[in-house]
């Protein structure tokens, strides 16, 4: 046996030893592909290949650029008859025959629409994320698309922002786990399949922190939270492959992003060793113009081509001034050779100059079955269950007639949320069609809107959802926002439900019917209120063309949910931002303390003692992250730790039982949050280092582990070094990031 096994280790060893030697030499081939074509190419080919156009629509217009070598890549072109005719052009009708290389928005779908990523960060399931990537390359590819500008991994603690929507929430670890998990399902197992689409963590870096939560709008980030909250989820990007980078729109303390050569090359090239290229986002480099950082186009071409930055997004400054500034010694041509080879590498490694077309014949691939369901799939897990009262849910066989209301239960379009360019609507199944061709049989189903849509403050129609409420077992309220209402320059200040939403659930409540609220939107909403007046209610954001079925079958039982808040829910707008891994400030809130209504009048000075809290709103979220309910119930005991005195090198392994002691199969999401009590630096009170989906039967139990390595406890320090403090730290399993026992460990030298 032991032979058998020093064997199939050996064996093991070799083949890994011989992939590393293969994928090495393929690399030296390419590198040597790479330098053979920049020897060839004059100082304005160069330049083409650092430009990106989007498309002009006239073909022929296009072609006259790309025979000239003015054109390195084209967005928003997705008819492939006509992505082959343009790369026909720069392949037989360009000098050089540099294949162009097409991009497209495929943020969370490109036909079959997954949940917006802050849904699918709500699944805590890496697989959900990485399985929509996939389908969204294979789909996207098939059409001639081998780029995308995602995944959006902006850390977001600020709900007023509507791209909120994009990313995966307010945790630095969570949106490191994801946006990996997405950089391998864009790009699969290797770059140079046909169905391997070239990923770019966007927007690098700190977009997320806009001021006010108001888009485009400056940040104000100090290098070590750069580095300890918004820079991981990039650099765990660039561990997974990631090929591209886009640059942010946001000046951080004065320097927008497209000219700041500390974070695309100190961090990025130097400390991270990225090698693929870096591309700015929509005009972002002209904008250093608007922004006041550059006097005119040719000084924010100057300072964006120094910075780092390899290709410019459609604002055509490096094709009008870079030729000039080479002249004139501004830029050095080292500069352009080096951008043109990161960007030449990257269409090498997706097999571009060996394999540039699509095939225009292949059967169709869109929606395909195994899309839908794991589309399906992952809007059932991204559903959060936040209240269930009575029990109302999942509904049991005593109810008969359900009323389907509100203005997002039958929205096709509204459902797929933001960024959905390529969706199409007809595809959507919605929770309507879902409820009436899955259990029309079981319930009788009465339908009114009540509302047009997530704005109308027309009433005239609640009292008819009323109506068939009060005949009805069970109400199902779907509410939300329609798509406009987040994604890009969609922000708000107001995060209560628009139109008269808050009117119908109230009308509803009335009815004293049990009222199961669905939210279906881009962002957490302060929706306090309807949540008081509703029985159970179930939040998905925007969940796209599946959503229907997804929240059928978690209505009725079929499925149970599992998903938890990515994001705090703020009581109200007041509190923001608000998340939990806050510092602990010198006088934290008790949590006891006395609230408006409760005060005393001419109370004393002092009376109300000095904590951090708000006397109208308290110092707690509506919801906490990391907060999601299931039908069933889960008990967490006998957490016990490897040890309770490490030292760096060391693993910290922490097993617990977790218990199914409800009636309902169900996932939880078990979360693993650490405290470091004390520091060069103030720390956060808790800090999600682990988590994990655990599937249990009624009654049973299982023993889980998290396996923490002492080193993932590094933080950037007082001397801006990354290292692990000795001390003590308190440890949490838990269900959420308010829940839990405080266990104890020490790191000692
Ligand atoms: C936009 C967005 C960016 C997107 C790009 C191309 O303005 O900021 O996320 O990828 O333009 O559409």
């Amino acid at each position: 046996m032991k032979v058998l096994k020093t064997l199939v280790t050996c064996l093991l060893l070799t083949s890994l030893v011989s992939c590393a030697k293969q994928s090495e030499s393929k690399e030296k081939v390419i590198e040597g592909r790479v330098e053979n074509l920049l020897s060839k190419m004059t100082l304005e080919e160069k330049i083409g290949q650092m430009n990106q156009i989007s498309s002009l629509g006239n073909i022929e217009e296009m072609s006259v650029l790309i025979k000239k070598g003015e054109v390195g890549s084209i967005l928003n072109e997705i008819d492939p008859v006509r992505v082959n005719a343009l790369q026909r052009v720069a392949m037989d009708e360009s000098r050089l025959g540099i294949p162009l290389l097409i991009a497209r928005d495929v943020i969370h779908g490109f036909k079959t629409i997954f949940p917006i990523p802050l849904g699918q960060a709500a699944s805590f399931d890496p697989k959900v994320a990485e399985e929509g990537a996939r389908v969204a390359a294979i789909e996207a590819s098939s059409v001639g698309i081998r780029w995308t500008f995602a995944p959006m991994i902006d850390i977001a603690r600020d709900p007023r922002w509507g791209r909120i929507a994009e990313g995966c929430g307010e945790d630095t670890y969570l949106t490191s786990v994801m946006g990996a998990a997405m950089v391998k399902g864009f790009q699969g197992d290797s770059l140079n399949d046909p169905t391997s689409i070239a990923a770019c963590p966007k927007h690098f870096v700190g977009y997320g922190a806009a001021e006010a939560g108001r888009d485009y709008n400056s940040t104000f980030i100090p290098e070590r939270r750069l580095r300890n909250v918004y820079l991981p989820p990039f650099e765990a990007a660039a561990k997974a492959g990631a090929a591209t980078y886009m640059t942010s729109f946001n000046d951080n303390d004065g320097v927008p992003s497209s000219g700041n050569e500390f974070i695309l090359k100190q961090i990025l090239r130097k400390e991270w060793g990225f090698d693929g290229f870096v591309v700015s986002d929509w005009a972002s480099i002209k904008e250093m113009v608007t922004h006041g950082f550059a006097v005119d186009d040719k000084e924010a071409a100057m300072k964006a081509a120094n910075a780092g930055v390899d290709m410019e997004m459609v604002s055509y400054t490096y094709m009008n001034h870079l030729k000039a500034l080479i002249k004139d010694g501004e830029v050095k041509e080292k500069v352009v050779d080096d951008a043109v080879r990161n960007i030449l590498r990257i269409k090498f490694r997706l097999g571009l100059f060996d394999n540039p077309y699509v095939d225009e014949k292949r059967a169709s691939v869109m929606y395909a079955g195994a899309h839908l369901a794991a589309a399906k799939r992952a809007a059932v897990e991204s559903a959060i269950l936040l209240k269930n009262s009575k029990n109302v849910l999942p509904l049991n066989e005593a109810v008969k007639t359900v009323a389907v209301v509100g203005p997002m239960a039958d929205a096709p379009y509204e459902q797929m949320g933001t960024w959905v360019f390529d969706g199409d609507k007809t595809h959507t199944q919605t929770p309507l069609k879902a409820i009436k061709e899955m259990y029309g049989d079981r319930v009788q189903i009465l339908y009114e809107p009540g509302l047009a849509f997530s704005r109308d403050k027309n009433l005239a129609d609640v009292s008819k959802a009323a109506a068939i409420a009060a005949r009805a077992d069970v109400i199902l309220a779907f509410v939300g926002e329609e798509s406009i209402l987040s994604g890009e320059a969609h922000c708000l200040a107001d995060l209560n439900l628009q139109g008269a939403q808050s009117e119908l659930i109230a009308a509803l409540a009335k009815t004293g019917k049990p009222l199961v609220t669905i939210v279906m939107a881009g962002r957490p909403l302060t929706i306090g209120k309807e949540a008081d007046l509703s029985t159970a209610l179930l939040y998905s954001f925007h969940p796209g063309t599946m959503g229907g079925p997804a929240l059928a079958d978690l209505i009725f039982g079929k499925e149970n949910p599992s998903g938890k808040t990515p994001v705090t829910f703020p009581k109200m707008v007041g509190q923001i931002p608000m998340y939990y891994s806050h510092n602990n400030s010198g006088r934290p809130a008790t949590r006891s303390e006395t609230l408006l209504n409760n005060i005393p009048v001419e109370a004393g000075q002092t009376s109300l003692g000095c904590t951090s809290f708000y006397m109208d709103a308290g110092f707690d979220p509506l919801y906490p992250f990391g907060f999601g309910l299931s039908y069933t119930t889960f008990e967490y005991s006998n957490v016990k730790l490897s040890s309770t005195e490490l030292k760096k090198e060391n693993v910290l392994t922490v097993t617990f039982d977790l218990k199914n002691t409800g009636k309902y199969q169900g996932t939880e999401v078990a979360q693993l949050y650490v405290q470091d009590k004390a520091g060069s630096v103030t720390r956060p009170v808790k800090e999600l280092k682990r988590f994990t989906r655990v599937e249990l039967k009624p009654g049973e139990k299982q023993t889980v582990s998290f396996e923490l390595p002492v080193s993932e406890l590094a933080f950037w320090n007082i001397e801006m070094k990354k290292v692990v403090e000795p001390g003590d730290f308190g440890l949490w399993v838990a269900t959420n990031s308010q829940s839990g026992k405080e266990l104890s460990f020490k790191v000692v030298e």
